[in-house]
């Protein structure tokens, strides 16, 4: 029986686990570090995801068989590199290839280079050049801080007073760190989230999904992580999918190769169905967060061997999707994605028809508390996405905790 080890400990990762779970090959999974919902289905252990030495050596002891990493910070630390190193099999990009998140300026000069649609845009450090180009643009206008900000660092001002203020933040105060400013014309149009598995020139796409990246009902309020999401997305058809595959993933991964930072892992095209066809976003080196916890329980296939395929450059199996439909809402604290309080019981009614992934909590005493700014993705399945949405609602609304919000409205563009 193989063991395998997952680096991280949000809802994204509670997915992996137990997709893992469910493979018949797999005997032991450890979870680094996990959470206190990991901990049901995997032996979580106290190593933080960006201690690629401490990883690596709890891997060389435990023999472990396999590796699968969640977190774009990982990734961006060089684990991948590190274990491979050592002679560990390891599922994710190297650092070099995480770059294409961890670098917004990177990656759009990658689209440019190769024609891979996306929005006009031009790449800033000095304050006043930003000012000035974007005095010259029009409203809204989207600006980008350069580097990773756990999906907070892109601002949408409607005024030029606000895009002054972000501009400072960005580039004055360095809010979000020591970088660069893209500016970028704003588009319309529905989002989807296109993950795929790449293995150099192969892609192999899964299923589609939805996140609802606002953290208030009607799309309102500042930009979050993702507050719930849904698979797959009815409103995106085969020729958007088809489009997608062969002008969007496909080039990239080519271009990646062609670039000399080939990619292996999950690389995640956020799309948006523009009146001119679909368009990049934004690209992610890994699973999404929370889409991860609607598509994988989707998946049939046995997930060791889909992860073994990339991680050795052997041939995928083929990828099959169940029937059922997903969808999920995210129980936030109080005051995400902004400051927020934790250490809040939550109380679990017995027999839940739903998967509760943890994205954000602790266990002490027999009892849960919240412990992050998401706090769980509650996943509900059915044969149709009003089944599944009901189903999900239901049990969101009979979990108890004082501190928590939630949309009730994932799902809107569809129902
Ligand atoms: P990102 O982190 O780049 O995905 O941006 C976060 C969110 O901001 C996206 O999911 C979109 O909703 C929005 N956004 C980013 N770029 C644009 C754009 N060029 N036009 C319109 N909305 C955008
Ligand atoms: N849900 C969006 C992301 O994972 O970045």
């Amino acid at each position: 029986m193989k063991k395998v080890l997952v680096i991280g400990g949000g809802g994204r990762e509670h997915a992996i686990v137990d997709a893992i779970s469910r493979s018949p090959q797999v005997g032991k999974i450890y979870c680094a570090p996990g959470n206190a919902g990991i901990a049901l289905q995997a032996e979580c252990v106290a190593i933080k995801d960006t201690d690629v030495e401490g990883l690596k050596n709890f891997a060389l002891a435990n023999e472990i068989d396999l590796a699968v990493v969640g977190p774009e910070v990982a990734l961006a630390a060089g684990v991948v590199d590190a274990f491979k190193e050592a002679g560990l099999r390891i599922f994710g990009p190297s650092k070099a290839a995480a770059t294409i998140e961890a670098s917004k300026d990177f990656a759009k000069q990658l689209m440019a280079k190769y024609n891979i649609p996306t929005a006009a845009f031009e790449t800033f450090e000095d304050y006043d050049a930003a000012l000035e180009y974007v005095k010259k643009g029009s409203f809204p206008v989207v600006l980008k801080y350069d580097g990773l900000a756990a999906g907070k660092g892109v601002v949408i001002p409607e005024t030029l007073e606000e895009a002054e203020e972000t501009l400072k933040d960005m580039l004055l105060d360095d809010k979000f760190g020591k970088g660069k400013v893209v500016v970028e014309e704003f588009l319309t149009g529905p989002e989807f989230s296109f993950m795929c598995f790449v293995d150099g020139l192969d892609v192999y796409p899964m299923t589609l999904s939805q996140d609802h990246k606002r953290a208030y009902e009607g799309d309102k309020g500042p930009n979050t992580g993702g507050m719930g999401a849904y698979s797959p997305v009815p409103i995106i058809t085969d020729e958007d999918l088809e489009f997608s595959l062969e002008h969007v993933m496909k080039p990239t991964a080519a271009a990646m190769v062609a670039e000399g930072c080939s990619f292996t892992g999950v690389l995640y095209g956020g799309l948006m169905k523009t009146p001119q066809g679909p368009k990049v976003i934004e690209f992610n080196c890994r699973f999404g967060d929370p889409e991860t916890e609607v598509v994988l329980p989707r998946l049939e296939t046995d997930i060791y061997d889909v992860f073994s395929a990339v991680a050795d450059h052997t041939p995928m199996p083929e990828l099959k999707w169940n029937e059922k439909v997903t969808m999920g809402f995210v129980m936030a604290s109080k005051g995400y994605p902004g400051d927020y309080e934790k250490g809040y019981e939550i109380e679990f009614p017995e027999d839940l028809p739903v998967r509760i992934y943890h994205m954000g909590t602790s266990y002490k005493d027999g009892k849960f508390y919240t412990s992050g700014g998401r706090v769980l993705m509650v996943v509900g399945n059915g044969n149709d996405l009003q089944e599944a949405h009901d189903k999900a609602l239901k049990a969101v609304e009979s979990i108890k905790c004082d501190n928590l919000f939630y949309r009730r409205d994932i799902g809107w563009r569809v129902l």
